[in-house]
């Protein structure tokens, strides 16, 4: 297939090794960015969960990780560029440690990567997202189309908008891949151009793989080449640098 134009960017992934549920050493970290560059993918912004149950690993570890990932894969992939983040569980404790602990934000900078669990109701995250806001960030809030309150509820997502949130969405629930519903929710929001990032969340290199360019191809063709860009490399590209 032809080479795409674009040097797409992925802004939210499991492949740091040793901090959470993702990879597990370093060895699968590398094929997953073997497997990201050669699907043309030449940003990554590694996002370790803080989370209870997938990921508490210390501010140490995950940095001392991130050095030595960042330093091999310079070496094979000299194009490729590595960044940091978190992906932060809500919970009114870990936002009220958002000002002093930077490194739960993207790259130390004002956004910030929130996740829920999937029962979560509507109106805890739309009070979270006036929270994080207050306290002068801004939520990203990942992966919108897994909670079960998303799903139909059209009003939820625009308002999330309306506050001043952005929203990212899962490359496979873009290609259909979590189910009918999920589909049709995740193709209304891409049609009124809702959503601001799309990212592999990948784990591994079986289920959701760290690939991002077929879900590009399928925005392209299916809604507009321009709004696959804004998703996947002018917007993850913006909050590296802000
Ligand atoms: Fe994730």
């Amino acid at each position: 297939m032809k080479e795409l134009d674009i040097k797409l960017a992925d802004m939210h992934c499991h492949i740091l090794f040793g901090v959470d549920d993702g990879a597990r050493d370093l060895d699968l970290s590398i094929e997953m960015l073997r497997i990201a560059h050669e699907d043309g993918i030449r940003t990554i912004l590694l996002t370790p969960h803080f989370h209870p149950k997938r990921g508490m690993a210390s501010v140490d570890r995950i940095y001392d990780a991130f050095i030595i990932l960042r330093d091999k894969a310079a070496e094979i992939f000299p194009d490729l560029e590595l960044y940091l983040g978190r992906e932060v569980y809500y919970t009114s404790d870990h936002a009220e440690m958002l000002e002093d602990h930077e490194e739960l934000r993207i790259c130390g900078g004002r956004n910030v990567l929130i996740e829920f669990s999937t029962g979560t109701p509507a109106d805890y995250i739309l009070r979270a997202v006036d929270n994080v806001i207050m306290m002068g960030f801004t939520p990203i809030v990942a992966h919108i189309e897994r909670y079960a309150c998303t799903i139909g509820n059209k009003g939820f997502v625009e308002e999330i908008k309306n506050k001043g949130a952005y929203i990212q969405v899962n490359a496979d629930s873009v290609l259909g891949e979590n189910g009918f519903s999920v589909h049709k929710m995740v193709k209304w929001m891409l049609k009124n151009e809702l959503v601001d990032f799309i990212a592999s969340d990948a784990h591994d290199i079986n289920h959701r793989r760290p690939e991002l360019s077929k879900c590009y191809r399928y925005i392209a063709k299916k809604f507009d080449e321009e709004y696959a860009a804004y998703c996947m490399h002018d917007m993850p590209l913006r909050i590296l640098e802000s």
